[in-house]
């Protein structure tokens, strides 16, 4: 004879395994596991059964209970898994993707880049100051005199506290000196500033590279060799460099560096392209002064100083016809530098 309680069970599970959907399913568990169930009335009646009757349907009852539990979380499962593989289903694998774009460096970023390359393979430290400088870092301790022309506020971009955005990177020579005593082997690259007409070759920002060689018995044959192995190595070895006598407060003597090379697109041409020297005497002395010592002394220490006008550097290498360019963003030109 079956057992109401086997035939129960039957029905539950038949129930289960046919229900259509999440909500059927939890019906039917509320039907027969929830607390006004059958299942639950079942352990009610056993409570009242015989003594000797009592713990084989107690057993019995049990065994449903479990199998009808499985049964819900098996289905459960079921639906669950189903929902999912239908959520991917709806993903085209095949849709082609959101191509990202590669970026690449500036052609400013990578002549600096190049170029600080070459110096430190012949030793030469990275040294930095700030854009907005004072009259002092800027002209005073450069040998620059009152009436000289660069300090005028139509060349000068002045703050209205009298400081100024620097108008070369010569100001890292004093700060590089006032933080440290000879040798010094240091190169600045950065930003200056000047109030220019702006045109194809003159920009309000642009960029040099200083550079300060300070040590025993420093001559213009140091400063000719380090400045044309560097034009070698960035334009090719052919490249001719020539020396022009030229006039900077700061150097003593001053000269031009002009550069030509047939792989350069200006062929012939000799470009200017930075102006160096022997550090003046009065340079050294205005750094002691700032220091409170004799650390440059001029009696026992010499140095050569260069800036390199980046902008200009890159305009070459590069065959770039307006200095503009660098600034404007414009994809076109940028990317033919990727
Ligand atoms: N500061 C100069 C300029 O901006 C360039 C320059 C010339 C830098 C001679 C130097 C130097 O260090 O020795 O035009």
């Amino acid at each position: 004879m079956i057992h109401p309680l086997q035939q129960l069970r039957a029905e539950a599970l038949c129930e289960i395994d046919s229900a259509p959907d999440a909500q059927a399913l939890e019906a039917a568990r509320v039907k027969y596991l929830g607390r006004s169930g059958s299942i639950a009335a079942w352990g009610e009646r056993v409570k009242t059964l015989d003594p000797e009757e009592r713990p084989i349907v107690g057993r019995l009852l049990n065994e449903v209970r479990n199998a009808v539990t499985a049964a819900v979380a098996e289905r459960a499962e079921k639906f669950r898994a189903q929902k999912e593989s239908d959520a991917l289903a709806k993903i085209d694998i095949s849709l082609p993707g959101t191509p990202s774009e590669n970026g690449s460096l500036h052609p400013l970023t990578q002549m600096l880049d190049h170029s600080i390359q070459i110096f430190r393979r012949m030793g030469f430290a990275l040294a930095d100051g700030p854009d907005i400088e004072d009259e002092w870092h800027c002209f005073d301790a450069l040998n620059t005199p009152p009436e000289h022309p660069a300090r005028n506020e139509q060349d000068t971009f002045y703050l209205p506290d009298g400081r100024l955005l620097r108008t070369h990177t010569s100001t890292v020579q004093i700060r590089a000196m006032q933080a440290a005593p000879p040798p010094m082997r240091v190169i600045a690259p950065g930003a200056c500033y000047r109030r220019d007409e702006i045109d194809a070759t003159h920009s309000a920002q642009f960029h040099q590279i200083e550079g300060l060689y300070v040590d025993k018995h420093v001559s213009v044959a140091d400063l000719k060799g380090t400045l044309e192995f560097f034009m070698r190595e960035l334009f090719g070895p052919e490249t001719a460099v020539r020396f022009l006598p030229d006039h900077f407060p700061f150097t003593e003597p001053s000269l031009q560096i002009h550069v030509r090379s047939k792989a350069l697109k200006r062929g012939e041409q000799w470009i200017e392209v930075a102006g160096c020297g022997i550090v003046h005497p009065a340079v050294f002395e205005a750094v002691n002064k700032a220091r409170g010592d004799n650390a440059y002394d001029a009696e026992k220490w010499t140095g050569f100083a260069f800036g390199l006008g980046m902008d200009r550097l890159a305009m070459i290498l590069f065959d770039i016809p307006d200095i503009r360019l660098f600034a404007q963003n414009d994809l076109r030109f940028l990317k033919q530098f990727a």
